[in-house]
This record gives structure tokens, sequence and C-alpha cells, in this order.
């Protein structure tokens, strides 16, 4: 057997998505070393279409450590979102704006995680030459419980490696391998439809983005540039997107989204439509040992929210700064709450996803949510919602984002 080709740094980070590469930004600047350790290669990474909102805590995050200049340049800056519903069944849809800035004093910014990704990796690896290690197969991690955990993989020439940490941060996403070893308890809800998502070359119609309660199903109305419309439509779980023809996605998207005075530009699409399911999951404890869970690796929520990605980067902030405190100053207080910590921020957002999920999507009339009674209840909320001061700044708080810690 050929012997493996050992290495040591402090922290060992699976995945190179956002919790992967804020954290190994994180710390960087606190001055604590790091490895990525990455199964994709870069330019798959760097293209993966996702999510596109932006919380105001995360880009203020950004923004202090000093990657946020394309954002600056070239992110939206909204402040408010529209809530699109009928008052009653058959009658035409109505807008009803939720202004985030007299609500709560700010906003998001739209900005496609990609690029959030690409400033990153630009960042790490052109700019300060630190290690990422992409295309590393069958990757695995060892002694968690002890004080000398380890990772193990193929790297992309074929040669076998071990990597020798003090901390392993498990930000390999949903499908990755570090949730697994920490075999935590998982609650879990999987909801009755998914999302067709596309991106068209076409220039937005609107400045900001309209979430669509209607009676064929949920529909959002999104952006990434002035030249690129981003669109989901609710459909069936396993729906194939082959079913799904270009003039099929825009007659659903004209339909759901009708509205006095609104038009819809079409384009060609850019990629492949995909589709989305739709779950909520959160995994506790989000460690075991030295191995700590971050981002999609530990939750998910339903995108309907947008904080997914927020949510990561929240994590991370949290994980720096315990692993710093441990590393620089010999005091594992941090490390011991981290999971308490993160899962108070965790709970509000899945809250929020499945807040927003459940008010504005499609439920099958044969289900306790589809039936008359479930319908009437969406309608009732979303009228509350628009109406009230009080509902919709509880709406605005949480879309925009809590402080970090305030939760
Ligand atoms: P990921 O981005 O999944 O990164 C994990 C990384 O680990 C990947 O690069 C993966 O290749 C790598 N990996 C996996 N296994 C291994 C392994 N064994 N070895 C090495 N590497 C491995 N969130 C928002 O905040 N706002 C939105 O508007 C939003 N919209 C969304 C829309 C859609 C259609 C989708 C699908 C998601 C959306 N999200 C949104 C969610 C968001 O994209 C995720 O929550 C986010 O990517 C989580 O980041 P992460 O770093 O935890 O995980
Ligand atoms: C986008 C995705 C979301 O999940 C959401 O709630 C809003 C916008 C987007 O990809 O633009």
């Amino acid at each position: 057997m050929t012997q493996r080709r050992e290495s040591r740094t402090q922290v060992g980070i699976v995945g190179a998505g956002p919790a992967g590469l804020v954290l190994a930004k994180l710390l960087d600047l606190a001055g604590v070393e790091a490895v990525v350790l990455e199964a994709r290669d870069r330019g798959y990474v760097e293209a993966r279409v996702r999510a596109g909102v932006l919380e105001a805590p995360t880009v203020e995050l950004l923004r202090e450590m000093g990657v946020a200049g394309r954002l600056e340049r070239e992110g939206m800056p909204h402040t408010g979102i529209s809530l699109r519903f009928a008052e009653a069944p058959g009658a035409p849809a109505q807008d009803h704006r939720i202004d985030f800035a007299d609500l709560v004093g700010t906003g998001i910014t739209v900005y496609g995680q990609q690029e959030v990704v690409k400033d990153l990796l630009a960042d790490r690896v052109d700019d300060a030459g630190l290690p990422v290690e992409f295309g590393v197969a069958d990757l695995a991690l060892h002694d968690v419980d002890s004080d000398a955990p380890s990772i193990t993989w193929t790297d992309a020439d074929g040669a076998d490696r071990v990597l020798h940490c003090d901390v392993i941060a498990g930000c390999d996403g949903f499908h990755g391998v570090s949730r697994p070893l920490v075999a935590p308890d998982i609650a879990e809800r999987v909801y009755p439809f998914s999302w067709l998502g596309v991106l068209a070359k076409a220039a937005p119609t609107t400045d900001e983005l309209v979430y669509a309660h209607h009676d064929d199903g949920f529909a959002l109305y999104s952006m990434r540039s002035p030249e690129v419309t981003r669109l989901y439509v609710q459909v069936p779980n396993d729906t194939d997107p082959s079913d799904w023809s270009d003039a099929r996605i825009w007659d659903a998207l004209h339909t759901r989204l009708a509205c006095d005075g609104f038009t819809i530009n079409e384009g060609e699409f850019i990629e492949k439509p995909s589709v989305t399911p739709m779950r909520s999951m959160v995994a506790s404890p989000m460690r075991r040992g030295r191995l700590f869970l971050a981002g999609d690796a530990a939750h998910i929520v339903p995108p309907t929210g947008a904080k997914g990605m927020n949510l990561a980067i929240a994590d991370v902030r949290v994980l720096a700064d315990a692993v710093v405190r441990a590393l620089r100053e010999g005091d594992d207080a941090g490390l011991a709450a981290y999971s308490d910590t993160c899962l108070r921020r965790v709970w509000r957002a899945e809250h929020f996803s499945w807040f927003m999920t459940s008010m504005l999507h499609r439920f099958d009339p044969a289900t306790e949510g589809g039936d008359a009674f479930g319908v009437g209840l969406q309608r009732s909320q979303l009228r509350y919602t628009v109406t009230s001061r009080a509902a919709a700044t509880s709406l605005a708080e949480n879309y925009v984002g809590l402080p970090h810690g305030a939760v």
C-alpha cells in the first residue's frame, strides 16, 4: 500500500460553498490557518445557480470582511417586496408592497450566491494564494471525538492524502459526509411540491421581487441583473423538467403573476430549468467532538423565505469566533455553546420559511392545507400581513434578517 501524503492545519473545512468559504476568510482574518476541501471543480462551484437574496446582516459581514467590492457595485439593493394575491376566489390579483425601509429601516440585496462564491474564491485563491483543494474524492473524517481529528481523501491527481487538524468544519451541504457522522436527532418536514426555476435573458420589469399566491400554484418573480430575470413556479414533486417546455413555463408565469399593469419580458433561458424539492430539516446538536456542522449540512429551509445561504453564513460567523477563542486563548466555551447559539437563529429562520411557504403555495385540495378551510386561512393571513403594520413589520424584520446575535 502506498503511503498517504500527510499535512497539517488548524481547521479542516469540508465544502467550498458559502459556509466553507466565509469561514475560511473569517479564520484567515483572525490569523487561524485552514484548508478547504471541495469535491467539485472550481468551474462547477462558481457556476452553480442557487440563492439570490442577501440579508442586511450578511451584506454587512461581507463588507466588514473586505470581500464586498463587486457586491457594492453590482448587487441590487431592494427596500421592499410585493405580495400578490386575489382578495377572493376568482377576483383579480392585486399587489401589496411590504416596505422594508419604512417598516424596519433597512433592506436586502439581490446578488447571486455564485457571485458571492466567485468573490470569495478570487480573494482566497487568486489574491491570497491560500489553499482550496478542488476535486477531492472519497473524503472521510476520522477521530472526531479526539483532540486530533483528521481527514483523508484522494486528490485530483489520484494521490492519497491525510490532513491532521484541531477542528473540522462540516460545511459540505445536505448530501455531504459530515452530518451522518454526527448522527443527531433530525426534525424534518417535506412539502408536497417543488420549485421549477429558470434564469432568462430578459430585462426585469420591476425593481423588486414579487411573491404570487395563485389558484394554479405559487410563482416568484426575481432577478439577477438589469439584463437577467430569475423566475420560479410551484410544480408537483417528482416533476421532470423536460415535461415543461419553454412555452409551458412562460404560460404558467404569465397566468400566475397576472396583475393589472404588470408585464413580463420573455427571453431565452440561460441554463436548463431545474427542479428543487422543498423541505425543512434541523439536525441537533450541530456538533460531535471536534466536528462542527454549518450551513445546509446542519439544516435546510424551503427557499420561500430566502434564508438558506444567509443562515449558513450566520452559523460560520459564530463558529469562527468560537474556534479563534479556543485555538488562540485555549477557551472552549464558544465551542461548547456553538450548537445552542446557532440553533436559536436556525429555528427562527425555519419558522419564517415554513410560514412563507405555507401562506403562499397551493396545497392539494384533498388535504388539510388545500381544502376550503386551508385556503381561507391563507387568504386571511395574506390580508392581515398587508393591512396590519404589526404583521407587515414581523415579515419585514424576518425577511431582511434579524441582526446577528439578536435571536
Ligand atoms: P452548499 O452551498 O451546498 O456547499 C456545500 C459544498 O460542499 C458544495 O460545494 C459541495 O460540492 C461540497 N461537498 C459536498 N460533499 C462533499 C464531500 N464529500 N467532500 C468535499 N466537498 C463536498 N438561500 C438564500 O439564502 N437565499 C435565497 O434566495 C435562496 N434561494 C435558493 C434557491 C434555490 C433554487 C436553491 C436550490 C437554494 C436556495 N437557497 C437560498 C439556499 C442556498 O443555496 C443554500 O442554503 C446554500 O448553498 C448553503 O450553503 P452551504 O455552504 O451550507 O452549502
Ligand atoms: C430568489 C430565491 C428565493 O428563494 C427567494 O425567496 C427569493 C429570490 C432568487 O433566486 O432570486
